[in-house]
């Protein structure tokens, strides 16, 4: 109640007194940590999700990320399941009615805009990230298969219920796409990439996962919109989330095998009653690297002759 009323020092100095009572209770060392950031004792705090760290079984707060914002811990190679999992089995419930009634999310729209009805149909498509089914929907009456993977069982409960998908699997979507069960017409990824870092390894699987005449379409929160530059195209903020660049997506993607067949920046949703900046890429099989070096090395030498 004292932080939601914004009194730090008073809920801290509550904090640290209930810390002696209960020294080892993981969420009350998270929320010390937490405050203590806030009022900005950088090492008191770092202190405190070590201390959570050490005595939560996993960490299901996202402790590593708020010490990587630290710069106390490096930012981890893959996405924090248990905390990715908690966060939004927390929101299932309220989720739908956030993002469409008062954040304004426009992720669905976008990517149904930017995804290729021309083809007569969509053919088989996964919807990566799929959380309640938002995105999924518009395109359930174009598709002849529509597949969803999450890590969180809440949001995936809510997905299930709506009765759009053919199949909903509970994974990591750089563990599904590495054993993917079909090849797709369509990959699409709304809202979710900003969990991540380092975009290579589901940029692989998207490019394994697509069939030859597929394409993918995928959202980003746009890194220019936050000053941009720093930390080689993508950057952790302070809401744990991800900014990439346009040109980290690109060069991400092409050192997979996919191109970029276009790109827009665009509103995703309100933040804080800001627009919060995306990049909506649509990706094709087949990659014409941005740099020499940055795609597999190609030996002219091996290409037949014509
Ligand atoms: C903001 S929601 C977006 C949901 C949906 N795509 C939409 O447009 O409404 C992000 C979803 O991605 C899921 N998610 C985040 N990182 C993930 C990962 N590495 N593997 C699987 N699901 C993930 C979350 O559980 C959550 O349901």
């Amino acid at each position: 109640m004292l932080i939601a009323e914004g009194d730090l020092p008073g809920a801290l100095s509550l904090l640290e007194q209930t810390l002696e009572l209960a020294p080892d209770w993981p969420d009350l060392l998270m929320l010390l940590g937490e405050t203590q950031a806030k009022l900005g004792q950088r090492d008191d705090a770092i202190e405190s999700f070590r201390r959570y760290l050490s005595v939560s079984h996993d960490d299901r707060h996202g402790a590593i990320l708020h010490l990587a914002l630290l710069g106390a811990a490096p930012i981890p190679d893959e996405p924090l399941a248990p905390y990715i999992e908690a966060l939004f089995d927390d929101f299932s419930d309220r989720f739908e009615r956030s993002l469409l009634q008062l954040l304004d999310y426009r992720g669905p729209a976008l990517i149904a805009d930017a995804i290729d009805h021309e083809t007569g149909g969509l053919g088989a498509v996964l919807d990566l990230g799929c959380g309640t089914g938002l995105s999924g929907e518009p395109l359930r009456r174009h598709c002849n298969w529509l597949e969803g993977v999450d890590l969180s069982s809440g949001m995936l409960e809510k997905a299930r219920a709506k009765g759009i998908y053919d199949a909903l699997h509970q994974a990591d979507i750089v563990d599904f796409l590495a054993k993917p069960v079909r090849r797709y017409d369509r990959i699409v990824a709304g809202d979710v990439l900003n969990y991540m870092g380092a975009l290579d390894s589901v940029m692989s699987g998207i490019a394994g996962a697509l069939k030859p005449t597929g394409r993918a379409v995928i959202t980003v929160e746009a890194l220019e919109a936050h000053g941009g530059g720093g930390c080689d195209g993508m950057r952790l903020l302070p809401t744990l989330r991800f900014a990439h660049s346009a040109e980290y997506v690109r060069a991400a993607a092409a050192a997979a095998g996919l191109s970029t067949a276009a790109q827009r920046t665009e509103a995703l949703r309100r933040e804080a009653g800001q627009p919060l900046s995306c990049h909506v890429f649509t990706l094709l099989p087949g990659a014409i690297p941005a740099e020499p070096n940055l795609g597999p090395a190609i030996d002219p030498k091996a290409r037949p002759s014509a």
